[in-house]
């Protein structure tokens, strides 16, 4: 077993000032990363705000031995983002890892959910990734080296009720995700998902204790450092809570030709669940899969 060690690596970790991000950042620094710990320091709604809780984790961390220096920036905020990778390289001179993990709730049925709520989510969850990743990305071409991770979710990948603004918004980091792989793989640059569950203030009210007690955030930490390590894989989507780990595709049925024509919606409704028959399954390498299958048993059928 080969061991993960980030010494002389750089990492940035947003969202770090509690919950996952906190441990995410003790761990990386644990293993030799100098860290960037980045919160906000705001409510679980994304209110308020303060640099406290980025600099107490700077302190355990140099309190451990360890390097690490903090920012109270909002990742909403690019030109912040862009500083905060300046002072990354400034201080240290390259940047490995970003750890995007910052992340608020508003949740609300969709029916009663205002669209200025469904806006900020996206631009906190969505947004704030992209904008550090944009950042740091020329930065990661250079050196020919960069491990990326974005915080998905189950509610991303599954749905859930009264989340449909947070459900839209870590979905579409996984779609983030998937182009990020393929446009960084000839430049050393792997990205990847993670979709934890554990109990942190975020779902605290959510769930019940005995369930919580399970969920310790420290049992997701393992699947993060392998998902941001050297021999990190790339385009995955790992699950992990109670230190169980599983991987979630997106995947594509063989499929039916039709054909077009006046009942051709009729065939589809009736060849249904030959559509939806998964004996054939595929993980597509990339977006262009879809149109080989569908042109291929189009000229087939002649
Ligand atoms: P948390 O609320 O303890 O951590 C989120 C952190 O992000 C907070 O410290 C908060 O201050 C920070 N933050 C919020 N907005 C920010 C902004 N604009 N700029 C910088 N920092 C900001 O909750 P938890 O559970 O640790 O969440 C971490 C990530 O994991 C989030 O992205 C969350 O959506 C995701 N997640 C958590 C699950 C769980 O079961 N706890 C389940 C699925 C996903």
């Amino acid at each position: 077993m080969s061991q993960i060690d980030f010494t002389g690596r750089v990492a940035i970790v947003t969202g770090a000032g509690g919950g996952l991000g906190r441990l995410q950042a003790l761990a990386l620094a644990e293993r030799g990363a100098k860290v960037v710990v980045n919160d906000l320091g705001g409510a679980v709604d994304g209110s308020g705000g303060s640099a406290t809780a980025a600099e107490r984790v700077v302190e355990e961390i140099r309190a451990r031995g360890g390097q690490a220096m903090a920012s109270g920036a909002s990742v909403t905020d690019f030109e912040a983002m862009q500083a905060l990778v300046q002072q990354a390289l400034d201080a240290w001179g390259r940047i490995d890892a970003l750890v995007c993990n910052a992340g608020i709730l508003r949740d609300k049925s969709f029916a009663k959910m205002d669209l200025a709520d469904f806006r900020l989510v996206l631009d906190v969850h969505l947004m704030g990734a992209v904008h550090l990743v944009k950042a740091a990305w020329p930065h990661m071409v250079a050196q020919k080296y960069g491990r990326i991770l974005m915080t998905t979710s189950s509610t991303g990948l599954y749905g859930n009720f009264g989340q449909s603004n947070y459900g839209a918004a870590k979905m579409a980091l996984v779609g983030l995700m998937q182009t990020l792989s393929i446009e960084g793989a000839r430049d050393g640059i792997r990205v990847n998902c993670l979709a934890p569950t554990a109990a942190t203030r975020m779902t605290e009210g959510l769930l019940p204790p005995a369930v919580l007690e399970r969920l310790q955030p420290g049992a997701v930490t393992p699947g993060l450092l392998h998902l941001v390590g050297d021999d990190a894989p790339t385009r995955a989507i790992l699950c992990a809570g109670a230190g169980t780990f599983a991987r979630a595709y997106i995947t594509m049925t063989g499929g039916l030709h039709v054909g077009s024509g006046p009942d051709a919606a009729e065939r589809v409704a009736d060849a249904w669940d030959r559509i939806s028959d998964r004996s054939g399954d595929s993980v597509p390498d990339d977006g262009s899969a879809q149109g080989r299958n569908e042109v291929g048993q189009a000229m087939a059928a002649g």
